[in-house]
């Protein structure tokens, strides 16, 4: 194995399992859950796409997740060097990752910026009747203040990384993370008590199944993916930060189960308050730019709901970005041994000038278009959620499930006395260098071991490819 000490002893480590659980959580946790999960609902038949995507997390995402943090836990390496240690012709799997890293941190930061801007705005009065749409196309489509709270926004993004694991990421997501739950409750006990919230309740679990297509079915693909932060090496990267000694399955585990009551308490904490307003549930991306502000703008108490949902809505962007930039970060430090301050600087400047004609998508740039008609910001989004994640994450079943040494299996084993006549048989599986890692070489309970193997050799890459196909 050719770990150079030095790098590897730059790497850093969580303090504990619970700065893991918090930083990985805080990864998942992010505009995924807060922006896209509820106009996702409310555009595709409220619960029949919480129905849809509650099976694909179960089957595919849950086992996913813990099979991106064994491969960076038992690699100790960023996601290219991970795969290499598996084989080295796994290594442009991991690259596939950093490359998706590069288009996520294209216009992940630019959400970010506009969350800067509503914050700020939150305090600043708007006038008596004012047109929120009108609002966030002009800032939108100005040419220079989102790039200037996209600056910002970058700005906090690259202090949190440049600080390190222990003192960056781990600290601030330890902060930021159960702020962030807290705020989220109190904005949902506020918007609950208004009257005629439970319209918005009763919309959220009744199921429309009508409106669920195939290109619903993908979108909730890609949500999974894109929500539990699978599929581009951001998890492995955490998961390389794990300690050998660690249980990780009981760490990894608790991850997706946080980022989906995020996601069901922000739909519940919007939901009721669009209908107690009667305004359009399926409003799509702009729900939370337009119709929210209105509404804060009527609410008893809406300068502060306000605020603190902006604050809230901040700190999840932020610990999410942190891990897309950790992920391209670590392998400039493993694999190039530069330092993390280095590293940092030049990734977070190019990833900022990524984000320019991203920004410009909404105004000076909205007529150029890459894929079918989308505009440079749709065209990453689809481009990294629908397919370059969901490709990333057929690709790691696979290499979980049938290359690393030899694959998952469940053989016979025969074992011979001395005659050579057959003496024991027994059914089980063979412990590949996965589960070694998994189980903490054997020492380590790990429950659906059965289930887990079955789902990554055959239903998550099967599922994944059935639907691709579907909608191509
Ligand atoms: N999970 C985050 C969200 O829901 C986004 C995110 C962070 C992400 N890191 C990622 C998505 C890595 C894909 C890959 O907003």
């Amino acid at each position: 194995m050719n770990i150079d000490n030095n790098s590897s002893s730059n790497r850093g480590h969580w303090t504990s399992a619970f700065g893991f659980i918090m930083a990985a959580a805080g990864s998942a946790v992010g505009l995924g859950n807060l922006w896209k999960f509820p106009y996702l609902v409310g555009q595709n038949g409220g619960s029949a796409f919480i129905v849809i995507y509650a099976l694909l997390l179960l089957f595919i995402g849950i086992p996913l997740v813990i099979a991106e943090i064994t491969i960076g836990r038992f690699g100790q390496l960023n996601p290219v060097g991970s795969y290499g240690l598996i084989s080295p012709k796994l290594k442009w799997i991991g690259a596939m990752g950093l490359v998706t890293g590069f288009i996520l941190l294209a216009f992940y930061p630019v959400v970010g910026g506009w969350i800067v801007y509503y914050l700020y705005h939150s305090f600043v009065s708007v006038g008596e009747n004012p047109d929120y749409a009108k609002i966030f196309a002009d800032y939108t489509s100005n040419p220079t203040l989102p790039i200037i709270t996209l600056f910002i926004f970058s700005i906090l993004n690259y202090i949190i990384v440049a600080l390190g694991v222990e003192k960056g990421i781990e600290k601030y997501s330890k902060i930021m993370m159960p702020a962030l739950l807290v705020i989220l409750v109190i904005v949902m006990i506020r918007t609950l008590s208004l009257e005629g919230s439970w319209e918005g309740v009763k919309f959220i679990f009744q199921p429309d199944f009508s409106k669920v297509t195939g290109k619903v079915i993908l979108s909730a693909v890609g949500q999974v993916f894109f929500s539990l932060s699978l599929g581009m090496g951001a998890l492995m990267t955490y998961g390389s930060y794990l300690s050998k000694k660690d249980n990780l399955f009981k760490s990894s585990i608790s991850i997706p189960f946080i980022d989906t009551l995020v996601a069901l308490l922000a739909t519940i904490a919007i939901m009721p308050a669009v209908f107690a307003f009667k305004f359009e549930p399926a409003a799509g991306p702009s729900l939370i730019f337009v119709t929210l502000p209105a509404i804060f703008a009527k609410m008893p108490m809406g300068v502060f709901i306000s605020a603190i949902f902006f604050i809230l809505m901040l700190f999840a962007a932020l610990t999410s970005s942190i891990s897309m930039l950790e992920g391209l970060v670590s392998y400039m430090i493993d694999r190039w041994h530069w330092k993390r301050f280095t590293a940092t600087t030049i990734i977070a400047l190019i990833v900022f000038l990524l984000g320019i004609p991203c920004s410009l998508s909404f105004g000076m740039l909205k007529d150029v278009t890459i894929f079918s008609n989308k505009t440079i910001f749709d065209s990453m989004d689809f481009l990294a959620s629908n397919i370059l994640l969901p490709l990333g994450g057929i690709l790691m079943a696979i290499c979980v499930g049938w290359i690393w040494d030899g694959g998952l299996r469940y053989e016979t084993i025969i074992v011979k006395n001395q005659k050579g006549n057959p003496d024991v048989i027994t059914n089980g599986y063979v412990f590949n260098s996965c589960l070694m890692e998994i189980t903490n070489q054997g020492t380590l309970n790990f429950p659906f071991m059965s289930a887990w193997i079955f789902i990554v050799k055959w239903v998550a890459p099967l599922v994944i490819f059935l639907i691709f196909i579907d909608n191509l």
